[in-house]
């Protein structure tokens, strides 16, 4: 029974009026030796197998029409054929329809090999999409540099934020056993252009630095490395006082420093392409260079020059808020950071979330993104679903980092959009060791739909939905129509009945998953959502504007004049920036009150339809997976509506409205 196990992958056998069109189009292929090659070749022949029901013959020569060539720009078929590969790039690919010895052939080619991997995947996409094959000319390279995902992976393979059971990486018995499952892990990430991993959690463990680790890292960087997937870690600062015992880890401190480039030394011994360290420091009890009064810049240049030699990579977080600091929390990130720009050194990315605090369903992006031009920044998402229900609530994210990738910093101007700001992308995986690998079968279309704006950040989320529905759920438009539907709704559905009107942080305490807007009590404020939402008797919202923290002067003024003011604010995010009264007239016309009731009734109705939707789909998807998608509708109808009554609830005891009619009193 299908799993979900082959995810976008699964190469089911194509209808029969295209079967004759493809197989003419691929009777044999050519390919190079090499680990890169044979990953390519290999992809080939298991899609063709699969789609087309045979197993394309490897051959020296084009022997007739249909051959498949394989190669780069120096490969002895390809390089008489002056293909326009130079602006390619290292990634990018090329698949041609061309002549060669009188023959009809498509050629894959990149100048290096992983873009012909790269290209294989996309050859099959067409099959598996049903685009023809013939008369190509297709052309692509990702846009970005650094395509990575972040594990938030624990040493004893418990995923702090995770929701698709234990970690993947089999610690224990590594590097003795390279489950065949860290093959398809690096094969999906490779068909999407996912080009590095970093294995380990951010809140991070300092032993997997110990060697008796590093070679068990080593044999995963070994299954990854033909798939074009670099292997990164997580470095904890206080590193050298936990592993060897020095005193301190003072970045500024020759001791420390030494200490580091002899471990980065030793880790490319160990792994000779080694991306990189990815640095939590001074957020959440995580130790680093304030400990010692220096900047987060003193902290990631001292470890920037370790890596520096090797060609290493420091991924340095600005998830950064304190405890004693009483700022309003969206504006910290900003304070330390931005004054910080021009001092990291070449090899630093500083990576920042999407949002200006903290993966909520919606945000406005995170100020930094056009504030520090002289500093390359990462984007980074959660795939995870840690604040939009988990696995078991159907959310797509395509729109949300559509969203914020087309936000406009204007800065230095109009149009540089975040997507034109950043170098690269992080992403919170959302895999773990379940059968399906991401807790559910609709969120292994967030992993999907990462790599994809990875790849290209100028990407749309509904093409992408498209893409993704028809390789996993098959290719009748009866099926893929409806599901994509689904998924385009579904994000916007989650926000309304969780944290409509730009409301957000009114999660549960620790986990997360349920309603809590009433919580008060934690040590530190702005782990409260009554922080966050400031309902009183008065009105509701966070006043950000110069009557408040006036956090919306963080953006550049353009933005900061559209936010700030109430009447041209985009309503999404109307109480994100404002506190206004319950009688305060929404767009619509309807006070705030009853604008917010509105919009708690229309999320749970997204859901009752979705539901709808899904049931009449029964019998025309594969039966397991149907009903696993069912169930988890189910739950989440109830729990949309448990977020829903529970938040009007709790805001009819400080609003002392009445409920507007119309609205459906709980059950
Ligand atoms: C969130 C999340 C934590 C995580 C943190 C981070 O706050 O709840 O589990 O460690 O983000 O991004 O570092």
């Amino acid at each position: 029974a299908e799993t979900g196990y082959d995810l976008w992958l699964r190469y089911q056998p194509v209808e029969a009026q295209w079967r004759e069109r493809y197989a003419a189009r691929v009777t044999h292929f050519t390919a190079a030796d090499g680990p890169t090659m044979l990953a390519a070749a290999g992809e080939l022949r298991r899609g063709v197998a699969g789609m087309l029901g045979y197993d394309p013959a490897r051959r020296e020569a084009v022997t007739g029409d249909g051959a498949v060539v394989l190669g780069t720009a120096t490969s002895p078929l390809i390089a008489p054929l002056g293909l326009p590969l130079t602006r390619l790039g290292a990634e990018g690919y090329l698949i041609r329809s061309a002549v060669i010895q009188g023959k009809r052939v498509t050629v894959i080619a990149g100048n290096e090999e992983v873009g012909v991997l790269y290209g294989v995947f996309r050859f099959l996409k067409l099959i598996q999409t049903r685009q023809p094959l013939d008369g190509l000319d297709i052309s692509d390279a990702p846009k970005l540099r650094v395509r990575v995902l972040n594990h938030w992976d624990n040493l004893d393979r418990y995923v702090e934020r995770g929701y698709a059971g234990q970690s993947i990486w089999d610690w224990q018995k590594l590097p003795g056993h390279k489950d065949p499952r860290y093959t398809d892990y690096a094969r999906a990430n490779a068909s999407i252009g996912i080009n590095g991993t970093v294995l380990t959690n951010v809140n991070a463990n300092a032993d997997v630095l110990r060697p008796e680790w590093l070679a068990k890292v080593k044999a995963l960087a070994e299954v990854f490395r033909p798939y074009g997937i670099k292997v990164y870690l997580t470095a904890r600062f206080s590193a050298p006082i936990e592993l060897s015992g020095l005193k301190t880890a003072d970045p500024l401190d020759p001791q420390v420093a030494h200490w580091w480039k002899a471990k980065v030394d030793e880790i490319y011994r160990v792994i000779p392409d080694f991306g990189g360290l990815l640095v939590k420091a001074n957020s959440e009890g995580q130790p680093g260079p304030s400990d010692y009064k220096r900047t987060h810049a003193e902290g990631a240049n001292m470890l920037a020059d370790a890596l520096a030699p090797h060609g290493g990579t420091l991924m340095w977080r600005a998830f950064v808020y304190a405890a004693e600091n009483p700022d309003d929390r969206h504006k910290q990130a900003y304070a330390e950071f931005q004054p910080l720009d021009g001092k990291f050194r070449d090899n630093v990315l500083v990576q920042v979330k999407n949002g200006a605090i903290d993966f909520q369903p919606r945000e406005p992006f995170h100020p930094l993104f056009g504030a520090m031009p002289k500093t390359p920044l990462l984007m980074e998402v959660q795939i995870t679903k840690e604040y939009l229900g988990f696995a078991t609530h159907l959310a797509y994210l395509g729109p949300m980092w559509e969203e914020a990738l087309q936000a406009d910093t204007y800065r230095p101007r109009k149009g540089m959009t975040v997507a034109k700001v950043i170098r690269g992308v992080a992403g919170v995986a959302n895999i773990g060791s379940d059968m399906n690998w991401s807790g559910s079968q609709f969120d292994q279309a967030n992993w999907y739909a990462f790599g994809r704006f990875a790849w290209d950040p100028e990407a749309k989320a509904e093409p992408i939905a498209k893409d993704w529905a028809a390789m996993t759920w098959g290719n009748d438009p009866a099926v893929t129509g409806p599901i994509v539907a689904m998924m385009m709704a579904s994000r916007e559905a989650v926000v309304d009945y969780m944290t409509p009107l730009g409301l957000g942080h009114l999660m549960a305490t620790g986990h997360h998953y349920g309603p809590g807007p009433w919580v008060s009590d934690l040590a530190r404020p702005e782990w409260n959502p009554v922080y966050y939402h400031k309902a009183d008797a008065g009105g509701i919202g966070f006043d950000r504007t110069a009557t408040g923290t006036n956090a919306a002067a963080q953006y550049a003024p353009e933005v900061a004049a559209n936010f700030a003011d109430r009447k041209r604010v985009p309503e999404r995010f109307l109480l994100w920036f404002h506190h206004l009264p319950w009688t305060y007239r929404a767009r619509s016309g309807r006070t705030l009150w009853d604008e917010l009731i509105v919009r708690y009734d229309r999320g749970v109705d997204a859901v009752t339809g979705m539901e709808a939707s899904w049931k009449a789909l029964e019998g025309k998807v594969d039966p397991r997976r149907w009903a696993e998608v069912r169930d988890f509708l189910a739950i989440q109808r109830d729990e949309a509506g448990w977020w829903r009554d529970a938040s009007i609830a709790y805001f009819q005891s400080v609003s002392k409205r009445p409920l507007p009619a119309g609205h459906a009193a709980p059950a």
